[in-house]
């Protein structure tokens, strides 16, 4: 595991935002897992100016999303699909039939986390998957629990996950209770994996995740056993590790 201390959110979204890059010039038809929330945004914003520089080409690029809350629709500017419209694919040439994000409105969580699972199959794997981390060390949706999940499925959200979330709906009530994520089976399956992780609410969930226990109530620290991670962080962020 490499870690990438930044100074702060701008630095840590243009280093992020470099190993994206190298990977898409690196195999311009890569499988890009993408992640949502604020971590990222800076990282998408980094790509969409080298992409109208004319450095990058997303043209045969294909991605999967980790996630998406169960019950909205594709339209509504809270849904995965709409964030990852709005900050990334509409200003660059990817192809939207090459993007791919589990479906909200499927209220058949079985047959959706099967649906989904299959496309990433399908996709090869993913080559670069991006991860945010939540404060209680969520990666994607996948919670805290007694085990880690393998594959697609439909997660209840823990009311800590609604309240750090509230902050994007009208409030805590409008947040939706389920989501549809990738599980930690999947995650752990793409070659590489890029951990973005900003200030200092997220300090203990990090240090927890790279230096404490590997157990499922921190999803994050499963981290620990992939053979290719680079964590890119600020120092807000990394201010637990001492040897850093
Ligand atoms: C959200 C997303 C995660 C994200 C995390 C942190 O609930 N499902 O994929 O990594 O929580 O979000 P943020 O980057 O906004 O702190």
């Amino acid at each position: 595991m490499r870690i990438y201390k930044a100074k702060d959110y701008n630095e840590m979204s243009r280093k992020a935002a470099n190993v994206i890059s190298a990977q898409v010039i690196i195999k311009p038809d890569c499988v890009l897992g993408l992640a949502t929330g604020s971590s990222p945004i800076g990282t998408y914003q980094q790509l969409v100016e080298w992409y109208k520089k004319g450095d990058l080409d997303f043209s045969q690029v294909r991605t999967a999303n980790l996630d998406e809350y169960k019950g909205l629709t594709r339209d509504n500017d809270q849904s995965y699909y709409y964030f990852m419209y709005e900050n990334l694919f509409k200003h660059v040439n990817i192809d939207m039939a090459n993007t791919n994000i589990p479906d909200g409105t499927n209220p058949d969580s079985a047959a959706e986390s099967a649906r989904y699972d299959k496309v990433v199959a399908d996709l090869g794997g993913v080559d670069l998957q991006l991860l945010g981390i939540g404060r209680n060390g969520h990666i994607g949706f996948n919670e805290p629990d007694d085990a880690f999940a393998k594959g697609t499925h439909c997660v209840d959200l823990q009311p800590s996950t609604i309240e750090a979330n509230k902050r994007f709906f009208a409030s805590a009530d409008d947040v939706p209770k389920q989501a549809y994520t990738m599980g930690i089976g999947t995650i752990m399956s793409a070659k590489k994996i890029l951990l973005v992780v900003s200030g200092a609410d997220k300090a203990q969930a990090l240090y927890d995740s790279l230096r404490g226990p590997i157990t499922p109530h921190v999803p994050g620290s499963i981290l620990q056993l992939h053979k290719d991670v680079v964590v890119v962080a600020d120092e807000a962020a990394l201010s637990l590790f001492t040897d850093l």
